[in-house]
């Protein structure tokens, strides 16, 4: 890490979706925000900013988290994934497929919940789908159709490591 000229700011390098940025930050940043101003990646938004609704979800070393609550700084040494990375997971033909998207303004940030939740637990019962599904709010759909699309990888993943 080293300082810019500006002294309130810090040089930072941050490791997202397999690339490493820099990024020019104060230390009350939040992620949210460096990500779509400074990086360009405007798939996690900001909507209550609050961590009540979920559309600003990334992931952080593995853990779903609200990005407009995560420092930038404290996640200089850590891995990010947000929705532009997972463009080779299933999860984002599911939500096509399952007509799991209206607006889509918090779609981003349920993908990239769902992702953790089917890598993190690839047994998962409605219960835990539920559970995880509660971080996130979605105006526009019935949520049977993201659990639908959800349910849809986990079968998905099982047959691929199913013995034939
Ligand atoms: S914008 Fe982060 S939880 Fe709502
Ligand atoms: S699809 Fe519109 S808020 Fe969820």
């Amino acid at each position: 890490m080293i300082m810019s000229n500006d002294k309130s700011k810090k040089l930072v390098q941050l490791h997202v979706n397999g690339k490493t940025h820099d990024a020019t930050i104060r230390s009350a940043d939040t992620l949210l925000h460096t990500l779509r101003e400074q990086l360009g990646l405007t798939a996690a938004k900001p909507a209550c900013e609050n961590g009540d609704c979920g559309a600003c979800t990334v992931i952080i070393d593995g853990q779903p988290m609200h990005s407009c609550l995560s420092l930038t700084i404290e996640t200089v040494h850590q891995s990010i994934t947000t929705n532009e990375g997972l463009l080779d997971s299933p999860l984002q033909q599911a939500f096509v497929d399952n007509w799991a998207i209206q607006c889509g303004y918090c779609t981003s940030g349920f993908i990239t919940n769902c992702h953790a939740l089917v890598e993190q637990h690839p047994d998962a019962d409605a219960a835990l789908i539920d559970e995880w599904l509660a971080s996130n709010l979605c105006r526009c759909t019935g949520y049977q159709e993201i659990k639908d699309a959800v349910k849809s990888v986990l079968r998905m993943k099982k047959d691929q490591t199913s013995p034939l």
